[in-house]
């Protein structure tokens, strides 16, 4: 019998590529690879295990030495990398997966200790505040940060060819494509926010001359591989790490627009409880697959994509503790909540040893229309 759930089992073309359904796995740091930055046979294991989505989207992944946020995130800025994530990419196509790199550069989000004593960079010398009002699950601020240092002219040009550069080679590993994380406060969406992009220059000032980095970076990386190969995430508004936006209605208006034009694979919103209808607002804007996400659960994807909200549907949580999420809701089985306490710690407890519905605890299970529901760590 049909039902209100089968859009998500629909197939999608999306960049270069024919996605078996529409269900996404989100970006998620795991701080689970080597300290080199190079993924682990853990990680070959856990994107493997999770080949079922229409697209998984790995971890935020470093495109330069100067971009790591925390310890034992991965990176995609050697030959060493490249290999590790060959060995990743093999393991979902063996799988008939498909995969998509987040290439995360985190600007000022970082801190000498991670970059061989050097300065983090940033648009300008403008260090985060410390009055960090997020809690757990996201990584705690030990320290104050150090201020960063405004990146020259050249130091911009220098960046947007790392990530062309990272990109190469993630095309070379047989990944098939990279999302530019312009979300989250880190260094794209430092270039676009009003309180962190203090430059006069043509890379600051104007909602513009904010977004001309990022629209640089998806430009040097279409032109060096093609324009399927590159997509964006942004969160609209979202103030995490401490970065404002005195418009975000005007400037993510403005960005999308201009993304659209680019024939990217994809635009991907996260929308983190604005008060404002992003998702309505953005998607007339943009012409190609959106995916949205934050907080969805089966039926709430359903019913965006069914009512055209949207194309795909990105799951973060769920995706944790369901590596055969997308078996579960076609199947109308349960899901199993995951365990917060082990987000980011080390090893396969709480990362590859999360069963498939058959062998999980009744316990730990709860209906798929339900939101995700973390068992929270004392
Ligand atoms: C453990 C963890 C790590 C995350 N790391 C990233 C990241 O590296 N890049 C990113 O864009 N979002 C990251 N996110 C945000 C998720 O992509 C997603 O937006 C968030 O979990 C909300 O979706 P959900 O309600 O389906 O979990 C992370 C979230 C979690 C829970």
């Amino acid at each position: 019998m049909a039902s209100a759930n089968d859009v998500l089992f629909e197939p999608l073309k999306v960049g270069n590529l024919n996605l078996r359904n529409r269900i996404v796995m989100a970006p998620m740091s795991r701080h689970r690879s080597a300290m080199s930055g190079v993924p682990t046979d853990l990680n070959v294991e856990y994107y493997r295990q999770r080949a079922s989505a229409g697209l998984l989207i790995t971890e935020g992944t470093s495109p330069s030495p100067l971009g790591q946020a925390y310890l034992f995130t991965p990176g995609l800025h050697t030959e060493e990398h490249a290999a590790g994530w060959r060995r990743v990419a093999d393991a979902v196509h063996g799988e008939g997966g498909a995969i998509f790199v987040q290439l995360m550069h985190a600007g000022r989000i970082s801190d000498t200790l991670l970059l061989n004593g050097e300065a983090p960079v940033a648009p300008s010398a403008v260090a985060p505040p410390l009055n960090e009002p997020y809690s757990s699950p996201w990584p705690k601020v030990k320290r104050a940060y150090p201020t960063p240092r405004e990146l020259s002219h050249q130091d911009v040009l220098k960046t947007i060819d790392e990530y062309r550069a990272s990109a190469v080679l993630a095309q070379k590993a047989g990944i098939d494509g990279v999302e530019i994380h312009a979300a989250a406060g880190y260094l794209p969406m430092q270039f676009l926010s009003t309180n962190a992009n203090l430059r006069t220059d043509e890379w600051g000032g104007s909602i513009e001359r904010r977004s001309a980095f990022l629209l640089a970076v998806v430009d040097a990386i279409a032109a060096a591989t093609s324009p399927g190969f590159v997509s964006v995430k942004v969160s609209p508004g979202w103030t995490f790490n401490q970065v404002e936006d005195t418009d975000p209605v005007g400037t993510y208006s403005y960005l999308v627009r201009e993304l659209s034009k680019r024939s990217i694979a994809y635009l991907h919103v996260g929308n983190y409880g604005m008060d404002w209808d992003v998702y309505g607002t953005l998607r007339p804007l943009f012409d190609g697959p959106m995916i949205v996400n934050a907080g969805f659960h089966r039926a709430a994807a359903a019913a965006m994509i069914g009512a055209g909200g949207a194309d795909l549907t990105a799951f973060g949580q769920h995706y944790i503790a369901n590596p055969d999420l997308v078996e579960r809701y076609r199947n109308d089985w349960d899901v199993s909540r995951p365990q917060l306490a082990t987000y980011y710690t080390q090893g396969y407890d709480g990362y590859t040893d999360y069963p498939v519905y058959a062998e999980s605890d009744p316990a730990t299970r709860q209906g798929a229309d339900l939101p995700v529901n973390p068992i929270m760590p004392e």
